[in-house]
């Protein structure tokens, strides 16, 4: 599997903060009808990597990554539940180096020059920019660009990212793609509203006009 093509065709990737393993199937079945193929279950609850597990089991059309990978430990628990890709918050090079080991496809957090400059020199070349509009927006990734475009990275803004400012970072050509907790709000998860969630994820997917990957 290509990351790059897959994180490119999702347009969207719903960042997900799961605590009840029960909820992760219908959750992912959601978003895929929705239009929203590409995941990324956060590592920021006991009930990730079952989540993670759950989701290949049953939602095959969905390709689950695993976010918030901030420890090496992290990295190969993503890996071991079968994880397609990676993402982390920051860049770490000890987590990079783990996600080297382990094969699994990476993309670091970074919100600074010297951060994107680390990741490149680490041989990334696609990063997540977080978080997104506090640290600087559309703006700052053209900043970025000036300085590092020769390079060919390639940006993941997430934070603060929603359909008011989506197709303004998606107009950018190496935006790759949006992530966001927007299409899987923590309360619509909370009420089991997997109507509201599909509903969500089609308003996501219709404005980046990513289509689906299923
Ligand atoms: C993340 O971990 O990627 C962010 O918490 C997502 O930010 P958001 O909640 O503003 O979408």
């Amino acid at each position: 599997m290509d990351i790059r093509e897959v994180l490119k065709r999702s347009g969207v990737v719903p960042v997900i903060v799961i605590e009840e393993e029960a909820k992760a199937v219908p959750l992912a079945r959601a978003l895929v009808k929705g239009g929203l193929g590409v995941l990324e279950v956060t590592f920021r609850t006991k009930a990730a990597a079952a989540a993670i597990r759950a989701i290949r089991a049953e939602v095959p059309e969905a390709v689950v990554g695993a976010g918030t990978l901030v420890t090496p430990e992290m990295a190969r628990a993503a890996f071991e539940a079968g994880a397609a890709f990676g993402v982390a918050p920051g860049f770490d090079p000890a987590v990079v180096n783990a996600a080297k080991d382990l094969g699994l496809p990476f993309v670091p957090g970074i919100a600074t020059a010297s951060e994107l400059s680390q990741a490149l020199t680490a041989g990334l070349r696609i990063v997540k920019f977080f978080p997104a509009e506090a640290a600087g927006g559309v703006k700052m990734i053209k900043n970025l660009l000036g300085a590092f475009r020769f390079t060919g990275v390639e940006f993941m803004p997430t934070g603060g990212i929603s359909l008011a400012n989506l197709r303004d970072y998606l107009a950018v050509p190496e935006v790759l793609c949006c992530g966001g907790t927007w299409v899987a709000p923590k309360d619509a998860i909370a009420r089991c509203d997997w109507a509201a969630i599909e509903s969500l994820a089609a308003e996501a997917a219709a404005c980046a006009n990513c289509g689906s990957l299923v």
